[in-house]
């Protein structure tokens, strides 16, 4: 099984769909890399290249991009740091973004604060379970019941089927409406660029180059 890596001479991207897409895509235009075929809404095409520059670019799900970077089916991955954590997989983390910034929290009614405090077995509701069973289990030593959940993690303790969860808070204004509140904080999270181990030595030079332009665009957008 051979993926798409570079050995066709092509570098592969894959982005996490949605804003995080728009915004790197947004940060590459300013090194002059482009890709119009990627602007057509209506198109369904997955796959989009740049022939002069031999790049390669496609769409996936945030949560299989560190998927395909493992594996070699792209060289090259952007996706959020929860992501990266949830997912664990082989890659190597080479660069901070900046965008895309929210915080990994353990949020819940403020009564909840209690329960935590004094290390009661709880159950915690969230989209990352291994991040929730590391920071319980490794970081607190709280014995926890996790409990998986796809999406609008929030309804948890608002419904009585969790006495907290493990969630991304950006404005806080999704906890606010709900009248939860942060109780505890995990960690900082931002949008961040993955590279396949291997490509990083067989593809060094065009990497670490690609790396360092990144980082002089971003510190001028600063
Ligand atoms: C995320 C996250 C929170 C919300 C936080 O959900 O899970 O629910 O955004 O943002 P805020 O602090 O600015 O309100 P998302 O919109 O990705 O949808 P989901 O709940 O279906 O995962």
């Amino acid at each position: 099984m051979r993926g798409l890596m570079s050995t066709d001479g092509y570098l592969t991207f894959a982005l996490g769909k949605g804003r995080l897409a728009k915004k790197t895509l947004e940060l590459f235009e300013t090194l002059g890399i482009t890709c119009e075929e990627m602007k057509d809404k209506d198109s369904r095409k997955l796959i989009f290249v740049n022939e002069d520059l031999k790049l390669r670019f496609f769409l996936a799900k945030g949560p299989d991009v560190p998927t395909y970077v493992e594996y070699g089916a792209a060289d090259i991955g952007v996706a959020g740091k929860d992501t990266i954590m949830e997912e664990n997989r082989r890659v190597y983390e080479v660069l901070d973004f900046g965008f895309g910034k929210c915080r990994m929290c353990v949020c819940g009614p403020a009564h909840a604060k209690e329960l935590l405090k004094h290390h009661e077995r709880i159950r915690v509701a969230s989209k990352y379970p291994n991040i929730a069973k590391d920071y319980f289990y490794n970081q607190k030593h709280q014995t926890v019941d996790i409990i998986k959940l796809n999406g609008s993690v929030e309804l948890g303790p608002l419904v009585g089927l969790s006495d907290v969860i493990v969630d991304i808070v950006e404005t806080g204004s999704t906890l606010h409406e709900n009248g939860l509140a942060v109780l505890e904080e995990i960690c900082p999270l931002s949008a961040r660029m993955i590279v396949n181990q291997v490509s990083m030595q067989m593809e060094k030079e065009r990497i670490t180059g690609l790396i360092t332009n990144l980082k002089e665009a971003l510190q001028k957008q600063s």
